[in-house]
């Protein structure tokens, strides 16, 4: 049972004027990203082939996956009438796959596999939070705060099968802190700069990592507050087997804050640079 359902939203309740222009690229990829879940429910089967408890639990969480990327491609639709969600998705599907095909975790172990998910969890519910508390427009605030609870649920699930899994496999907590920080590196790679280009980009436009990459993060990165970094660097922690609420967690949120800030700036930076002919620029 899904926890809420498109049709519930108060879609309208929506007002033109409380869109903030930067928010509608940003929403138009995540809902690339969050659609394309069914495929990762496929992957997590493989590989927790004998575990028909946490497979029936993998399927329950890819639609709602892909219910995200139905509100979110929605509400930019609303925001942005021209866009055509469908065909964005389309290329998307074209251009970017995962290795379904795995008959083991691409992590080493499933209690890595269960950790990293638990990364991605935290970074969609910290993100979803920070876009619900920054937007004014009434609608996207509801679809992101239903989305953020789903997220935190996601993250619970993931950490109480991790748990068993520990219990089983004896990963250390070397092992543990590589695959976390790992799948932290991994949040600018093609997933989300892929998405980022057929969701927004002309499609005679090539693909362009650096371009991309620039043009999310130098706008997401810019909805973080302090608080958002804290409680996410809490359930990293939480993750990996530390104490998510001491002062080492303390520390490594402000470090992470001061991280975030310099490179938010540079990303900013790099688009006011991008010369007035590409989107993005016009865009910034
Ligand atoms: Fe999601
Ligand atoms: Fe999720």
């Amino acid at each position: 049972m899904k926890h809420w359902r498109v049709e519930q939203v108060a879609w309208d309740r929506f007002e033109p004027s409380k869109v903030d222009p930067d928010i509608i690229p940003l929403v138009k990829a995540a809902a690339m990203v969050e659609r394309n879940g069914g495929d990762y429910a496929i992957y997590l089967n493989r590989v927790f082939n004998d575990d028909p408890d946490f497979a029936r639990a993998a399927d329950h969480w890819a639609e709602e996956e892909i219910q995200h990327g139905d509100a979110l491609g929605k509400w930019a639709s609303l925001a942005d009438p021209g866009w055509d969600y469908a065909a964005a998705f389309e290329r998307y599907r074209n251009g970017y796959s995962i290795d379904i095909n795995a008959d083991a975790s691409i992590r080493g172990s499933r209690t890595g596999e269960l950790i990293a998910r638990c990364i991605v969890e935290t970074g969609t519910s910290s993100y979803y939070t920070a876009l619900a508390e920054a937007t004014e427009e009434p609608v996207l605030q509801q679809v992101c705060k239903l989305i953020a609870a789903d997220e935190y649920r996601h993250f619970k699930l993931f950490y109480d099968h991790m748990k068993r899994y520990l219990a089983r496999e004896d990963l250390s907590f070397a092992k543990r802190l590589r695959v976390a920080f790992g799948r932290v590196g991994e949040s600018e790679d093609d997933e989300l700069a892929f998405a980022f280009h057929c969701a927004n980009e002309d499609p005679s436009m090539a693909y362009d990592h650096e371009r991309c990459i620039t043009g999310y993060m130098g706008r997401a990165m810019g909805f973080y507050r302090y608080r958002h970094l804290e409680r996410g660097m809490g359930m990293i922690f939480k993750a990996v087997g530390l104490e998510p609420r001491g002062r080492l967690s303390q520390l490594a949120a402000r470090g992470a804050w001061r991280l975030l800030c310099w490179r938010r700036d540079r990303y900013r930076e790099a688009i006011r640079r991008m010369t007035p002919t590409t989107p993005l620029a016009q865009a910034a």
